[in-house]
């Protein structure tokens, strides 16, 4: 099976950047099931059903969240009648799932969101909250299991992937909105550190270049504000998925601007 993960959408632009192109990659590349990280694509800041129908239109399958899963009110009532997750190790009584099971073929998948301790607030150890989901997934035999680590540092990620190697079927970072080129298969585990967002490249971090160098200049902290002109970017991970649940092939789309998408990228093999 061919999964398709598309990184942070941010706002509006991002929303275009995956309007435009993704029934044709779906198309292109035989993907059975597409996950796209929602947590910014409501004017950069949560999700709302406008949105998120934008993009379920487009052909996205599931939207996971992270720490902006809570930014628009609308997402309480939304968690339980569309396909959206958010991250598993919110502490007990937040609502809605971590944990989305896709029937896909014969296969039960398995899609977990899972958010990383640096610089995200409130959640459990994320590294035991993944070991027990993995148990539950066990006990019901499943074994094709993605997880979005929404995530700030590299290294905590590298650490998650040391630990799940050859027990996951793929593990994709989200968050930071900068892509990573360090695309790898470790014992059958698909990995990259961030996939990138998809939204105006030319900014900084999807948002207007405005604020954060105000931030940086004067150390004065005010709101990011999301911005729709400049140079776009759609970024995506293909991920091949056998029939054990181990990674067989990866690699990373990319478009710019109104463009054609491209293989930017193949998985470097292991570590
Ligand atoms: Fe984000
Ligand atoms: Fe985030």
């Amino acid at each position: 099976m061919r999964l398709l993960f598309i990184g942070d959408v941010v706002g509006k632009a991002g929303r275009e950047a995956v309007k435009i192109r993704l029934k044709r990659v779906k198309r292109d590349h035989n993907i059975d099931f597409c996950v796209a990280n929602g947590e910014n694509i409501a004017h950069g800041f949560g999700i709302t059903a406008k949105t998120a129908d934008e993009l379920f239109n487009a052909g996205v399958d599931l939207l996971t969240g992270g720490n902006h899963t809570w930014d628009k009110k609308e997402i309480f009532a939304l968690l339980d009648v569309k396909p959206i997750i958010r991250p598993i190790n919110f502490p007990s009584g937040a609502p809605g799932k971590g944990i989305w099971i896709a029937q896909i073929g014969e296969k039960r998948v398995a899609i977990v969101n899972l958010m990383g301790f640096h610089n995200m607030g409130v959640v459990d150890n994320p590294f035991h909250a993944i070991l027990n989901a993995l148990e539950t997934l066990k006990n019901d035999s499943i074994a094709h299991i993605a997880i979005d680590f929404h995530c700030e540092t590299t290294a905590e990620k590298n650490a998650l992937l040391k630990l799940l190697e050859g027990k996951v079927s793929v593990i994709v970072g989200t968050h930071t909105h900068v892509g990573t080129d360090d695309l790898l298969i470790a014992s059958g585990t698909g990995y990259v550190s961030d996939i990138g967002l998809s939204g105006v490249r030319s900014e900084v971090i999807g948002m207007d270049g405005a604020e954060p160098i105000r931030r940086y200049l004067t150390g004065i902290k005010q709101s990011f504000e999301p911005i729709d002109r400049g140079c776009s970017i759609f970024q995506a991970i293909v991920v091949e998925i056998d029939d054990c649940g181990l990674c067989a092939d990866c690699y990373k789309i990319k478009a710019f601007d109104d463009g054609e998408p491209f293989i930017s990228q193949r998985h470097g093999g292991g570590w």
